[in-house]
């Protein structure tokens, strides 16, 4: 039995990865019925990443592992949990997080992968955090991968310029109450699903039938609004479990898929765009990596720092709904 102690999970370490190739719109445009003018006026996406030849998700993921435990300074022995949020594994098994622990010699892991879109980094994250606070492990790589230019079909306008591949990660470390750093870490997470609107957003691959590999579907204006409503209550939920306002937060990093949904948010909740960490318009919608990429990318220049307040949010297929509080 485990002393009964409490405990939180603290970040120490980010990283995160982008396959070098880019696509612009220009380029999408040279093979697409598209613009340059459409795609940045209805989504702030001007270039998306994509896998090079012979690079797969797990390569991405563990780029983006070996970056957050440099920055935490542990020795990768020391890892005791790898969770992997995709829907884009390498295969159907083994888990890509087991793919990650070959590529990174974590040998002392156990490692699994979590499927919850594009909510999946938040997923991954609250997993973690059970973990770490029961004293089931004391230090976890979270890991939000997905190469999504692996499931669109890239003759289909409608969705083929929203995506895009990249990896990012955390390292969490367990501290009980009596730790100089016990009020840092994850404060709550938030998870929501509702598996009825499921057609709104999937990808019709069927393993019973072998048939040929499918591709994301999206009704796209149903998704926004469902967007807009789900996110709405993910923050709502964030702020008043943990019984503080907008203005106590420091940092907002939602979930990239759009920049209308963002600046949707940010008027409903009037929260400044200045303390929205957005990427949407250099990495397009990465689904599960987008969350950990902006950590990396506003921990890095120096916006988000020690003790500050951050709120994560996303919504994405399944559906799914999520959010948590953060002190970096
Ligand atoms: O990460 C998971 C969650 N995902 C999201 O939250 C995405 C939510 N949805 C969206 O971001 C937006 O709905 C989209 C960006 C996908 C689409 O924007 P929209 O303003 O909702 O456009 P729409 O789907 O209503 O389409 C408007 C028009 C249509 O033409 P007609 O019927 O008005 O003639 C589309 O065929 O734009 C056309 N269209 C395009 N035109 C040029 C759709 N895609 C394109 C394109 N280039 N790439």
């Amino acid at each position: 039995m485990l002393p009964n102690v409490a405990r939180r999970s603290v970040v120490r370490g980010v990283g995160g990865y982008l396959p070098p190739k880019c696509i612009t719109n220009a380029d999408l445009a040279t093979n697409l019925d598209t613009t340059d003018e459409w795609i940045v006026e209805r989504t702030g996406m001007k270039q998306r990443h994509v896998l090079a030849d012979g690079q797969n998700t797990s390569d991405l993921a563990a780029e983006a592992a070996k970056l957050a435990l440099a920055d935490a300074g542990f020795d990768v022995q020391t890892i005791d949990l790898i969770v992997v949020a995709t829907v884009t594994p390498d295969h159907p098994f083994p888990a890509t997080a087991a793919r990650v622990q070959a590529k990174i010699g974590a040998s002392k892991a156990f490692a699994f992968d979590v499927n919850a879109v594009c909510s999946g980094f938040i997923y991954a994250l609250s997993v973690a955090d059970q973990y770490l606070k029961t004293g089931m492990a004391k230090r976890v790589l979270v890991i939000g991968a997905d190469a999504m230019s692996k499931i669109v079909d890239w003759n289909d306008r409608a969705t083929a310029v929203l995506f895009g591949d990249g990896a990012g990660a955390l390292v969490l470390e367990a501290v009980d109450e009596s730790h100089v750093d016990y009020e840092r870490g994850i404060h709550s997470t938030h998870l929501f699903s509702d598996g009825c609107h499921y057609d709104l957003l999937y990808v019709n691959t069927d393993l019973a039938t072998a048939a040929q590999p499918g591709h994301v579907h999206m009704q796209g204006r149903e998704i926004f609004k469902s967007a807009i409503k789900l996110i709405g209550e993910a923050v709502e939920t964030v702020l008043s479990s943990n019984n503080i306002t907008i203005a106590d937060i420091d940092w907002f990093v939602p979930h990239q898929a759009n920049l209308r949904i963002i600046e949707g948010i940010s008027v409903h909740f009037k929260i400044p765009m200045e303390k929205m960490v957005v990427t949407v318009d250099r990495h397009s919608n990465t689904s599960a990596a987008t969350i950990p990429l902006a950590l990396w990318e506003a921990a890095r220049d120096g916006r988000i720092q020690k003790n500050h307040q951050v709120v994560l949010e996303a919504m994405g297929g399944g559906l799914t709904w999520a959010s948590a509080l953060v002190k970096w």
